[in-house]
């Protein structure tokens, strides 16, 4: 397995880019299923996890081509409908296949995810927007099947005790794209990637209106065609090296940013004492001096504060003057990472949901274990900016969310990088 060997300390300078969004770039690969011509993606970022949905597509009977930024899918051939364990239980993105074939192919068998290093993630909202819709849903051997003669438009609520569902609002609305009649979705998920998912389906004839609003709209159409698409860029590797600028009091440019996406993030970072300046369109300025003034964070559904963005903040408030509180609501037991930072001298404790952090004047290198993607990119963090060496192992982790990251923050100056090992498990 690979590892990241970083000696911190140096001030981040330079300029970076941001690449395309890995969470839009999935929902919106599974959607070309839906469609009845060739689609061309653009600007997918270069990551594991967009390997897997690509060999995802392709057991499924579409013809994956291109490398790089250009993405051609082509489906020919929709008999198979299984999204089988092994393909699932290395990304759980699958599941965004299950509307568009059960719209398409009005079957669907997909492996049931399972929890993950970030607790808990049930499915049923996704089912129960889908059954809303008209389908017939059943556990088979850790399946999912579902079956439906035709799809109805239906009036839907998908808000859970948790909030709204990105991934749930994004199989139902794809699944009603071609149902007949209007569906409503309440309580949808307004984040950004839901907004892209929407303009590639529109792009390809679907008739949705809302999105990025609680309430989507959606017109059922007889058929999609293939379209061509941009991804957006991705906010939270965005907002990740926004953090590495400040948590190394470093002078950083972030390009290809849009800060609409980021203005919980921008507006947390200012008041810990970053500066934060846009430049130009999609552009900004990060530098930071010595000091950080703690705060309290929440974790919300867009716009709040993103948890995916939760375990880098973490890092950063750990070297804040005085005590901050992060609380997650959106995965509540997403903390695997702050026994690591305490590994490195951090003091954190952890009451419920909460992580009461208390800052330190530095953190210390040590031998660090990634648990998920985003706590990897934390450890990462607190790596630059650690005395002494920080190994973090498991980088496979950072590998699925994350293009190039060593090479990124080597360019801006860090000292990190890459030493080669075994392959990853299977997990
Ligand atoms: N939930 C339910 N029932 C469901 C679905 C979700 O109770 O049927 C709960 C979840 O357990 C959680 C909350 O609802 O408490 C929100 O989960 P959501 O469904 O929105 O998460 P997701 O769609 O599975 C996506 C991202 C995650 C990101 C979350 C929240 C992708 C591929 N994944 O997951 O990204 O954390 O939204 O914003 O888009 C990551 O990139 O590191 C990552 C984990």
């Amino acid at each position: 397995m690979d590892k990241f060997v970083i000696h911190g300390g140096r001030r981040l300078r330079g300029e970076v880019a941001v690449s395309g969004s890995k969470n839009a770039a999935l929902p919106i690969l599974a959607a070309t299923l839906l469609t009845d011509g060739p689609s061309t993606i653009v600007g997918a970022p270069d990551l594991v996890d967009v390997a897997n949905m690509r060999q995802l597509l392709a057991d499924l009977g579409a013809e994956v081509t291109g490398q790089g930024k250009r993405i051609q899918v082509a489906v020919r051939d929709e008999r198979r409908s299984h999204a089988v364990y092994d393909r699932v239980r290395k990304m759980r993105a699958s599941i965004c296949v299950l509307g568009p074939m059960l719209a398409k192919r009005r079957r669907a068998r997909v492996a049931m995810p399972g929890g993950c290093a970030i607790g808990l993630r049930p499915v049923n909202l996704h089912l129960r927007g889908l059954r809303a819709l008209g389908a017939q849903i059943d556990l088979d051997g850790g399946d999912i099947v579902a079956t439906a003669k035709r799809l109805r438009g239906t009036s839907v609520f998908l808000g859970g005790p948790f909030g709204s569902t990105v991934l749930g609002t994004a199989n139902t609305m794809m699944a009603a794209t071609l149902a007949q009649g209007r569906t409503v979705i309440e309580s949808a998920a307004c984040e950004p990637e839901v907004v892209d998912l929407a303009a590639f389906l529109n792009a390809a004839g679907a008739k949705i209106t809302g999105a990025g609003t609680p309430r989507i709209v959606i017109e059922g159409v007889k058929q999609l065609h293939g379209a061509k698409h941009t991804i957006i860029s991705d906010r939270i590797e965005a907002g990740t090296f926004m953090i590495a600028a400040a948590i190394t009091h470093g002078e950083v440019i972030v390009r290809h940013v849009n800060l609409d996406h980021l203005v919980a993030v921008v507006d947390k970072l200012r008041e810990i004492g970053v500066h934060v300046e846009p430049v130009g369109d999609a552009a900004v300025a990060i530098s930071s001096s010595r000091h950080l003034e703690p705060v309290d964070v929440t974790t919300q559904p867009y716009p709040g504060f993103p948890t995916d963005l939760q375990a880098q903040l973490t890092a950063l408030l750990c070297l804040a003057d005085g005590n901050s509180a992060i609380t997650e609501k959106i995965f509540p037991d997403r903390f695997l990472h702050v026994a690591e930072l305490g590994r490195m001298g951090a003091d954190i404790r952890k009451e419920g949901y909460t992580a009461i952090v208390t800052g330190v004047k530095r953190l210390v290198g040590a031998p660090v274990m990634a648990s998920d993607l985003r706590a990897s990119a934390a450890l990462v963090l607190a790596g630059l900016v650690a005395r002494g060496t920080t190994t973090v192992n498991r980088v496979y982790h950072i590998d699925r969310g994350y293009e190039q990251i060593e090479r990124k923050l080597a360019a801006l100056g860090a000292n990190i990088r890459r030493t080669d090992g075994q392959p990853p498990p299977a997990d």
